[in-house]
């Protein structure tokens, strides 16, 4: 797979800035300002994470960049979101208007990625982006915020706060 530049770069940043940071929130914080700066096509970038002891499971927003969303608790089987927690796997969705899954955040946004992250093989929570283009999440920008999600994972695994 051919990886652009910007990609490549700022991958190396994610890395540093994970070396850095002290502690799982300011990595968290420092990742959404770094990807929503640098990568232009992705126009809102969250994490949503499990709460903790919820029953039934809930998402709840953490640090993000990009508007305010209405949908700050997001239960496992609503939305793109509910469904990347609840299968562990990544969702792509090229076309938001053709997905009923789909919670809308902002009349601008057409497509979306949301990658689970693990932390001792559980599935703690997930980051959420929002393209204001068609299909912006190719294959490379799935591998690339797949790496996103794990550099958190393992940073929550050794600092969980
Ligand atoms: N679109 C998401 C909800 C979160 S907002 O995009 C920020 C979903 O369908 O789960």
């Amino acid at each position: 797979m051919q990886v652009s530049a910007t990609i490549q770069e700022v991958r190396t940043e994610v890395d540093k800035l994970a070396v850095c940071a002290v502690s799982a929130s300011e990595l968290m914080a420092g990742m959404v300002e770094l990807l929503h700066t640098r990568m232009l096509k992705y126009n809102w970038i969250g994490f949503y994470m499990m709460e903790a002891g919820a029953q039934p499971p809930m998402l709840v927003l953490g640090p993000f960049q990009g508007a305010m969303t209405p949908h700050t608790r997001i239960p496992l089987h609503e939305g793109i979101c509910g469904a990347a927690a609840s299968t562990g796997k990544t969702v792509v969705v090229d076309d938001v208007t053709k997905d009923p899954r789909y919670l809308a955040c902002s009349l601008e946004t057409k497509s979306e990625i949301v990658a689970p992250i693990f932390a001792r093989g559980k599935v703690v929570g997930e980051l959420d982006i929002d393209s204001h283009f068609p299909a912006a999440f190719t294959r490379e920008d799935q591998e690339f915020v797949e790496h996103c999600a794990a550099v958190i994972g393992k940073k929550l695994e050794k600092s969980p706060v």
